[in-house]
């Protein structure tokens, strides 16, 4: 029984962990990178009445059973946000050509949430583009993280930069966050 809670916990970071996270630390402007279908902003916007969202997406099909029909997922995501619309902005394109659509030090925090097969080997050019755009003192966040380690590691980042999400006492079995310092 309490590994299948764990599962769900596991499963549910958009629903249990992310949320939580940003109310705790009361953000207000932050960036998804990877909005899909829009099932993680949609959990952070209605947890956090004063937050304004951006998120970025390609909206391609793909390879990949979770992206051979990712096209439709652009209607799905402005569906789903539509009750948000004042506090979301959502831009279709490749991040990488985007990023010059934000000033730097625009953001509480960036929610990274790119991995996908076409990403594989972009990671450090994608993730270096959007450092400047964190405020000082803003964080990037990232679910496994663990995958691209050696990427993070590259560009600067050490073992003991990288924090769990906290909720309250509760450790996030997945997100972890670095902390921007300039
Ligand atoms: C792991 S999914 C995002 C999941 C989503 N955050 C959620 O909670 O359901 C990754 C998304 O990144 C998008 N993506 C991949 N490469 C991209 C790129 N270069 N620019 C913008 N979006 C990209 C894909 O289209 C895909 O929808």
């Amino acid at each position: 029984m309490r590994s299948i809670i764990e599962w769900f916990k596991y499963k549910g970071w958009f629903i249990f962990d992310l949320p939580y996270f940003i109310r705790e630390k009361e953000y207000t402007i932050g960036l998804e990178l990877g909005a899909k279908g829009g099932r993680s902003m949609y959990y952070m916007l209605k947890e956090n009445k004063n937050l304004k969202l951006t998120g970025i997406d390609l909206w391609e099909n793909m390879e990949g059973s979770a992206y051979k029909n990712n096209q439709q997922n652009e209607f799905r995501c402005k569906r789903k946000l539509r009750r948000f619309r004042d506090r979301t902005t959502l831009l279709k394109g490749d991040a990488k050509t985007m990023v010059n659509e934000f000033q730097d030090s625009t953001f509480d925090f960036i929610y990274y949430d790119l991995q996908c097969r076409n990403m594989v080997n972009f990671h450090h050019e994608m993730i270096a583009l959007y450092l400047p755009k964190i405020k000082n003192g803003g964080i990037l966040i990232g679910r496994d993280f663990r995958q691209f380690r050696e990427t993070l590691y590259n560009l600067g980042f050490e073992e003991k930069d990288f924090l769990n999400c906290k909720m309250g006492e509760r450790v996030s079995p997945r997100l972890e966050y670095l902390i921007i310092k300039k």
